[in-house]
């Protein structure tokens, strides 16, 4: 069995960037430049993921701690693409190890684009991914000879002028037999305008030994699109929006405006999901067949069930849902919380680890947070369940049918038996028994023909 290495290359500085953030590590859909890359090389299953890291090493590394099967190769200083990968080469190579070299910063390649160059490199190929452009400006370009094989890559400052005219250029990613490069890389030499040592020169060793050199294009520009600059990888996040997007409504989701969408993460959705503009999906997220979500929702790490609308302004973090429910507008549901189908969440409620059973409704103006509400339950605008005493979290457990009037506080630990009525405004500081009515005793004075204060009259 061939044994894949994988080099990505991540030394080089960023600096249009202008940023105290290493390049590799600004995210791109919620996921840093570089992760997107491990997790293409991932996808082939290397037996090694070598990355070359110099400018700002460290926090690279510290980024990707708990990757424990990631090699690092430090290239200080920086001499050029061919000295990054030579870093990266280990001393011993078996004649059937094959090398697949990706970048930092060139984050959507995709793993079967990646699979084309392995497959070939196996073979005992150089294998090269090139693509034609419109523009090519400070490219690589590669240079073919009559017959179309391709003989050398010419970066734009070393180009003739009728180099200079040809529009295939040089994406970066190649991938060939290990020991071609621990033969080749050694002895590369830095006679070139920019005094580097190219890794693209040994293509021209490749051909000088007559070994077969095969050229792939790759499909699309944005998985070839490297990030030198925050424009640019505002284009690219929006392209990748986009991709997003087109897959969504061709498994059958309904965007309202497909430009207007962020996944940040997995987004899963059963048929005749509809999302209204201006929502980010962070995390795991899983909607399931029919749901809707309005405008300008935020929804992390949660699970949606069939024939839920979440209306609008509302945020779900690290929360399970039911079937049929509604929550919001303006509603924020809080990890640890589970649902039960057919629950209302209204607006300006908060819930917080709690769960709330079948039917239950808290539409106004509510905190609900670590409690245990059944089924049926009605809980009254601008009910608090007070459940800090400054040290702990204590739990409050309200039982099926039980109706809260408006403006209760319930003070944890605490429990409200099944079918009791609390009457507005009261306090609950003691256990409520089932089917009981429980309240504060108030009075209310009134004082007749009542003067209210008045500000002295200005003259
Ligand atoms: C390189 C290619 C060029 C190709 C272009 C595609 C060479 C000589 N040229 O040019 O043919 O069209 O990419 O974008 O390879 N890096 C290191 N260490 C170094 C130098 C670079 O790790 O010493 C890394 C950078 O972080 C970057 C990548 O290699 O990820 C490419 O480097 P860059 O300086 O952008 O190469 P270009 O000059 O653009
Ligand atoms: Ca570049």
């Amino acid at each position: 069995m061939p044994l894949l290495s994988v080099v990505i290359l991540a030394a080089g500085q960023g600096t249009r960037m202008r940023s105290a953030l290493p390049k590799v590590l600004h995210p791109l859909a919620g996921r840093s430049l570089l992760a997107h890359v491990i997790d293409s090389a991932t996808q082939l299953s290397p037996d090694i993921i070598t990355i070359v890291y110099g400018h700002g090493g460290d926090t690279v590394r510290a980024a990707f701690a708990d990757q424990t099967r990631l090699s690092w190769a430090e290239q200080s200083p920086q001499l050029g693409t061919g000295h990054a990968v030579l870093q990266a080469l280990s001393p011993e190579v078996r004649a059937t190890d094959i090398t697949l070299v990706l970048y930092g910063d060139v984050p959507l390649i995709k793993a079967e684009t990646l699979k084309k160059l392995t497959i070939d490199a196996e073979k005992n190929q150089l294998a090269w991914l090139t693509m034609t452009v419109t523009n090519p400006k400070g490219l690589g370009r590669i240079v073919r000879n009559a017959a179309g094989r391709a003989q050398e890559i010419v970066e734009e400052k070393d180009a003739t002028e009728s180099q200079r005219n040809i529009t295939e250029i040089n994406t970066g990613f190649l991938a060939c037999p290990t020991a071609w490069l621990a033969r080749w890389l050694p002895n590369l030499n830095s006679n070139n305008a920019q005094g580097e040592y190219y890794l693209t020169d040994i293509l021209k060793h490749a051909v000088d030994e007559n070994l077969p050199v095969v050229t792939h294009a790759a499909e699309q520009a944005w998985e070839v699109a490297g990030i030198n600059s925050r424009d640019q990888l505002a284009e690219l996040e929006r392209t990748y929006q986009m991709e997003k997007a087109k897959q969504l409504m061709q498994d059958g989701v309904t965007l309202r405006d497909p430009s207007r969408l962020d996944v940040r993460g997995n987004l899963q959705c059963a048929t005749d999901v509809t999302i209204d503009v201006n929502c980010i999906f962070e995390g795991n997220v899983m909607l399931a067949t029919g749901v809707i979500v309005g405008a300008n929702c935020i929804l992390r790490d949660c699970q949606i069930g069939t024939g839920s609308e979440i209306l609008p302004f509302t945020m779900i973090d690290s929360a399970t849902i039911g079937s049929n429910t509604r929550i919001g507008p303006y509603a924020r549901i809080r990890p640890g919380t589970i649902l039960a189908d057919e629950v209302h969440i209204g607006n300006f409620v908060e819930v917080k680890a709690s769960d709330i059973g079948h039917g239950s409704k808290a539409n106004h103006l509510s905190y609900i947070g670590d409690s245990s509400v059944g089924r049926s339950v009605n809980v009254g605008a601008g009910t608090i369940t007070c459940n800090y005493d400054g040290a702990d979290k204590h739990r409050t457990v309200i039982g099926d049918n039980v109706h809260i009037g408006s403006d209760v506080q319930l003070i944890a630990p605490v429990t409200v038996h099944a079918g009791a009525t609390v009457g507005a405004g009261t306090t609950i500081w003691k256990d409520v028994p089932a089917d009981s009515l429980a309240l504060n005793e108030k009075t209310q004075t009134v004082k007749s023909g009542w003067q209210r204060p008045q500000k002295p009259q200005k003259k």
